[in-house]
């Protein structure tokens, strides 16, 4: 690809950056397509957040990702914030439509989508949700909407209980929140078909932590770890190794960023070549850490 004047430029901001694997997914995804875009990792620290979003206006930036710890700020930033990035009070998506800067949030659908393209309907199931996080929130969103019962378990209970009540009374159906123990897991997964872990336990580098005692999960269980740092969880291991369906959490960061890609581009996002490129540049490093 040949940068020149034409060339727009989409980035990430947040404080670290430098190993975010959101720049060589999307800059595989622009030369695939023949895009005149180029995608850059900004660091930008709490204080620089205002400066670093009236530059982005006024250096025409196409697009922006949005990570820690700017998702809830850079809310006051913006021009339009739309509905479901309202609700959860967290952008990770900024769009820059004819120099309005409009914010979205694409957890929660990249998430959902991670699932479906897995082969697992969330269609009449029961999902249990451990946090009530930034994650577990656009997660909880988009899930309640989709599955017929929720139940959110997490570590400090006022948080599910909020958030459940908040989903219940925009969506109506049975969304429960729960504090964190092994007895409530143990009786939740008896009956729960989706697990997903929105939590930090078994990230990098407490790799051998684990949210859900192993001997509590089972075949019928699908698990998600949104966790990829390491690519397989000891959550995941451990539902592997019970015949249970584990999806990765590299692939929620990648369907996350396809519809982020589809919101700057307008053109569907070549996944295969995005994952190929994640995957390329986790080898690379080795680790992520
Ligand atoms: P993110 O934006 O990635 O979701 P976050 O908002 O800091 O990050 O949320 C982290 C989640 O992991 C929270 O649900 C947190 O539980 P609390 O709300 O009780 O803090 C959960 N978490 C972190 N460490 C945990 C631990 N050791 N045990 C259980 N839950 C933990």
């Amino acid at each position: 690809m040949s940068i020149n004047g034409k060339t727009r430029v989409c980035a990430i901001i947040g404080d670290p950056v430098e190993h975010s694997l959101s720049p060589v997914m999307h800059n595989a995804a622009f030369q695939k397509l023949g895009l005149n875009l180029v995608y850059v990792a900004f660091k930008v620290t709490k204080d620089g957040l205002k400066d670093a979003i009236s530059g982005a206006r006024s250096l025409g930036l196409r697009g922006l990702n949005v990570t820690m710890p700017h998702k809830n700020a850079v809310i006051y930033y913006l021009d339009e914030v739309d509905s479901t990035a309202k609700t959860i009070g967290a952008v990770n998506t900024i769009l820059n439509n004819q120099e309005k800067l409009v914010g979205y949030n694409t957890d929660g659908k990249g998430a959902m989508i991670a699932l479906q393209e897995n082969g697992i309907s969330t269609e009449e199931k029961k999902m249990l949700l451990l946090g009530a996080g930034g994650a577990a929130k656009a997660i909880a969103f988009q899930a309640a909407q989709e599955v017929e019962e929720l139940v959110i378990v997490n570590r400090t209970s006022e948080k599910a209980e909020q958030l459940a009540k908040m989903l219940g009374k925009n969506f109506g159906n049975k969304v429960n929140g729960r504090k964190l123990s092994d007895e409530v897991l143990k009786q939740e997964l008896e009956t729960t078909d989706i697990l997903v872990n929105a939590t930090s336990v078994g990230m990098h580098p407490s790799v051998n932590s684990s949210p859900v005692p192993s001997d509590l999960l089972h075949s019928d269980l699908c698990v998600m770890d949104i966790i990829y740092n390491p690519l397989e969880t000891k959550l995941a291991k451990d539902a592997k190794a019970v015949g249970a369906k584990v999806v990765s959490g590299l692939d929620m960061l990648l369907y996350q960023g396809a519809v982020a890609f589809e919101i700057w581009t307008n053109c569907p996002a070549p996944v295969d070549v995005m994952k190929k490129a994640a995957l390329d540049k986790l080898a690379e490093q080795g680790d992520i850490h």
